[in-house]
């Protein structure tokens, strides 16, 4: 298999999505010592070259986090690039797997639609797109606390090595409930009253000085 893996988070090498793609890579090595090419999508530069690179391969797979519902502006201009390629890619096999912060998988997916009319449009076998919620925070948690999905994610790639494409029983653990429970709903908006949900991405926005900016409007505002 020449298979290569996309990168779509701007945060490059130190994002969750590099960590889910180093767990499919442990999985696609247990088998054999498999070729595999790592290439990051925030190197917007490099999206030309990248052209060829997919060209160049039968298998290819593009791992990005949920941005405001839909893919992050990087993983999009790469899409664009791609049209040249329109109805050129049959000796492909085109996989997606799209992660977000928010625990249910229902939200990804509408851009889960999306990317099947992408591969269809590049003429590519469409392998699937997996998806996974809960992601921020497991690039920094304990390896304990990952375990599951860690052993999920290898048995995705063993699976792909083994059958040519994803296993549909381990896309559907791996993707988990589509939607909270009306319970877990409640105890959401109970403790988001609390100020506690937010504490994290306060945090972020503190790290990056733009707290107060945080409810700011810059498309409705008149200039
Ligand atoms: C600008 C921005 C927009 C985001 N939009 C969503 C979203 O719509 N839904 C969601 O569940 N998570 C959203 N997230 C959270 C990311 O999907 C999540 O933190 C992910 O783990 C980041 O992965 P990465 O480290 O590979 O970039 C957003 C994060 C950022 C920075």
């Amino acid at each position: 298999m020449q298979l290569v893996i996309f990168n779509g988070s701007p945060r490059g090498k130190n994002s969750n999505s590099e960590v889910i793609i180093q767990w499919l890579i442990e999985g696609l090595q247990q088998e054999a010592d498999n070729p595999i090419d790592l290439l990051y999508l925030n190197k917007t530069q490099n999206h030309q070259s990248y052209i060829s690179r997919i060209q160049a391969s039968d298998t290819a797979l593009i791992v990005f986090p949920l941005y405001t519902d839909c893919m992050p502006g990087i993983v999009m201009a790469f899409f664009e690039a791609l049209e040249p390629l329109r109805k050129s890619l049959s000796g492909l096999k085109l996989g997606f797997v799209v992660h977000s912060g928010f625990p249910e998988a229902h939200q990804s997916r509408f851009v889960e639609k999306y990317l099947q009319w992408l591969a269809e449009e590049l003429d590519a076998k469409y392998m699937g797109t997996v998806i996974m919620g809960s992601s921020e925070g497991i690039r920094s948690m304990s390896s304990s606390m990952t375990k599951k999905k860690r052993k999920l994610f290898n048995q995705l790639g063993n699976s792909l090595l083994l059958e040519n494409q994803f296993n549909v029983e381990i896309v559907k653990k791996i993707a988990g409930r589509e939607k909270m429970s009306n319970f877990a709903a409640q105890c959401f908006s109970i403790l988001s009253k609390t100020g506690i949900t937010n504490y994290y991405w306060n945090s972020q926005l503190k790290k990056n000085k733009v707290y107060q900016d945080r409810f700011a409007k810059p498309y409705s505002e008149r200039h």
